[in-house]
């Protein structure tokens, strides 16, 4: 069953990206879950699916878990912000105060997940969860608060 907060980030309009956007693309899979994985914000495809990677980075996404042998089934999959910023041409990615004001989402979701494992795809997902790091490299993981987060490139 879906949390009372969950439905409440499904009716947000705290940025004006829900103006608009088809609608809130919430994070998706099994709580609790060992794995977590954010990116950056749903694409058109999700945009229209309301449900995230499901386009082209999805299915990126879908064959890099399958070399690490790890389920899409297994994984709660979620971005740092959850309403498709509008693009003309090219996608573009999310700004500062949007990620910012969707982080409180992102935040009671890592609560309800719990996870061991938590997979930061990109810049934006990097510098929201790990603000201020010096990255050495990719993959290499950092502790905090018994969590490991992995930064990996974006698909
Ligand atoms: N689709 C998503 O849901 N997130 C991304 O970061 C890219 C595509």
């Amino acid at each position: 069953m879906l949390p009372n907060w969950y439905h409440n980030m499904l009716a947000c309009h705290a940025c004006t990206l829900r103006a608009t956007c088809s609608g809130v693309v919430g994070g998706d899979g099994p709580t609790p879950a060992t794995y977590m994985l954010i990116g950056e914000a749903p694409g058109a495809e999700e945009d229209k699916s309301v449900i995230p990677f499901t386009g082209r980075a999805g299915s990126e996404l879908d064959y890099f878990l399958s070399l690490a042998v790890i389920e899409r089934s297994e994984v709660f999959v979620t971005n740092s912000a959850r309403c498709f910023p509008p693009s003309s041409r090219h996608p573009r990615t999310p700004k500062p105060n949007e990620v910012a004001t969707c982080r409180q989402w992102l935040l009671k979701e890592l609560e309800w997940v719990q996870p061991k494992v938590v997979i930061l795809l990109g810049a934006i997902a990097i510098n929201n969860m790990l603000p201020g790091t010096k990255l050495t490299q990719h993959g290499v993981p950092y502790w905090q608060e018994g969590i490991a987060y992995v930064p990996m490139y974006h698909p």
